[in-house]
């Protein structure tokens, strides 16, 4: 899985995030259930802007029906523990990312499939390591179960651009994308989110 062309990541985060984020598990459930409910508003927002395109539709559908069930699972455990889903707030990590790679002009098909496989693939990487790491079992088990569906977006996404653009074009893109991706990341202030920086001291 450490595969360049499988993980496009150019930063490997810090054991010391788990650490940190696991301070507060409430805080980063409730921020992991938004970035589900916004992976499938995403999924839904490219179907409408692509319907030229049947062979993306179905996928992209199935997409957005799995990350709301991701949505209702991370709720109900919110819930469980006596907690409430927190009021939605941007994602700096997303907006930077997409704003960045764009610079200045709007964002395109590429563009869009590849933000969705780096973002998906960044989760991924995060999702693994609170599975090895988190002390909290029901949450190392909740992430544990989400990793194939989260791999298997990354990888549709990551086809999708392939299928519909040249090899050399998605290359040179994922590079530039990926690079900065690595670091609208790594310069995030810390805090209990799914794709938030490092801690301090990491
Ligand atoms: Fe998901
Ligand atoms: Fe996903």
């Amino acid at each position: 899985m450490s595969d360049a062309r499988v993980t496009p990541l150019k930063w490997a985060t810090p054991r010391e995030w788990v650490d940190a984020v696991g301070t507060d598990t409430l805080a980063l459930l409730s921020d992991h259930a938004h970035c589900e409910l916004k992976a499938a508003a995403s999924a839904q927002a490219l179907i409408a802007k692509n319907t030229q395109r049947p062979e993306l539709i179905m996928e992209l559908l199935k997409i957005a029906h799995e990350e709301l069930e991701h949505f209702g699972q991370v709720v109900a455990i919110i819930e469980a523990r006596g907690g409430r889903l927190a009021p939605v707030s941007g994602n700096r990590y997303a907006g930077e990312l997409l704003q960045r790679g764009v610079s200045g002009r709007s964002p395109h098909l590429l563009d869009r499939l590849l933000v969705a496989a780096l973002i998906e693939a960044r989760s991924l990487e995060r999702f693994r390591l609170l599975a090895d790491h988190l002390e909290d079992q029901e949450l190392r088990a909740l992430y544990a179960e989400l990793l194939s569906s989260e791999a298997s977006h990354r990888a549709f996404f990551l086809d999708a651009a392939r299928k519909n653009f040249s090899e050399a074009e998605v290359t040179s893109e994922l590079e530039r994308f990926a690079a900065v991706e690595a670091e609208v990341i790594r310069a995030l202030p810390f805090d209990h989110l799914v794709h938030s920086g490092p801690p301090e001291r990491a």
